[in-house]
């Protein structure tokens, strides 16, 4: 499947096959993902615990349902729980010289000196700016992504869970006071169709991008648009006709209680 394919496909998966386990290799592929994705100064603050629903205690599942359609950790057989490392941003001054060092930033016959007399303690001073939230969230959030485009190019659907008491999470999992939850995500074999209903709806484009200035909206080029449906990226808009009877068949099939809101 081309990159298009797969950012087209990705759509939230609720909807799991409880009895079909995912194999570990493939967990491994979107944690190599996320693990390569890029992070401010290389800093890489982005962790996940991986949590295997067969094998996790009773107590440990409970602390994770989301207010929201909590009902999908009873349904995955892989649960991911992507947490920051806040304490990483202490070796962000080690970070940028390796990063000088390897060719990567800088150039120029000064540039070790200079990095050892600028960025290294510029990078140890704002250390405690950098543990809140803010940029460090913005980079697990670029390898959260990596990692569930790897998850939907390997056949596996997911789908992000927020939480009502992270904190809650982060002491049953036993992590360390430094560390914030940011988010759990659902990871198995997709139990509903691909379309999932079809693409979720949108804000409009010209209302969120602007070009060299806030008041002009970037120009859609309306070719563009029909080009990436072509390639199978922009797919069709919710609702397909029979979404309503997927969601029956759905409920039936999986034995799930309720309007499956909670
Ligand atoms: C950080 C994050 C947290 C989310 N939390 C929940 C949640 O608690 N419950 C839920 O059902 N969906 C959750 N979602 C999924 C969103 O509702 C979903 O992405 C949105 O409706 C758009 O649908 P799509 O992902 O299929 O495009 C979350 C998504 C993200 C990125």
């Amino acid at each position: 499947m081309e990159l298009r394919e797969v950012i087209g496909r990705r759509r939230s998966i609720r909807f799991l096959l409880p009895h079909r386990p995912v194999d570990l290799s493939k967990i491994q592929r979107m944690l190599e993902a996320a693990r390569i994705a890029s992070h401010w100064g290389n800093v890489g603050s982005l962790r996940a615990l991986v949590i295997e629903r067969d094998k996790a205690p009773q107590d440990v599942l409970d602390a994770l349902p989301s207010p929201v359609s909590g009902y999908q950790i009873q349904l995955a057989p892989v649960i991911i729980v992507w947490y920051i490392e806040t304490a990483a941003v202490e070796h962000a001054g080690e970070r940028i010289r390796e990063l000088v060092n390897l060719g990567a930033v800088g150039f120029g016959e000064n540039k070790k000196k200079t990095v050892e007399e600028t960025l290294v303690p510029l990078f140890s001073q704002i250390g405690d700016v950098l543990k809140l939230p803010g940029m460090g969230e913005v980079d697990c959030g670029q390898g959260i992504a990596q990692a569930t485009l790897m998850a939907f190019e390997q056949g596996l659907g997911t789908c992000c869970l927020g939480s009502g008491n992270p904190d809650g999470i982060r002491e049953k999992l036993g992590l360390p006071d430094s560390c914030r939850v940011l988010v759990t995500q659902t990871v198995g074999y997709p139990a509903e169709s691909w379309e999932a209903g079809g693409q979720r709806p949108r804000q409009p484009f010209e209302d969120l991008f602007q070009l060299n200035g806030y008041d002009t909206p970037f120009p859609r080029d309306e070719k563009v648009v029909d080009e990436l449906r072509e390639e199978g990226m922009i797919q069709d808009a919710a609702p397909v006709s029979w979404r309503e009877a997927e969601l029956e068949y759905l409920k039936k099939a999986l034995d799930l209680t309720g309007d499956g809101l909670l």
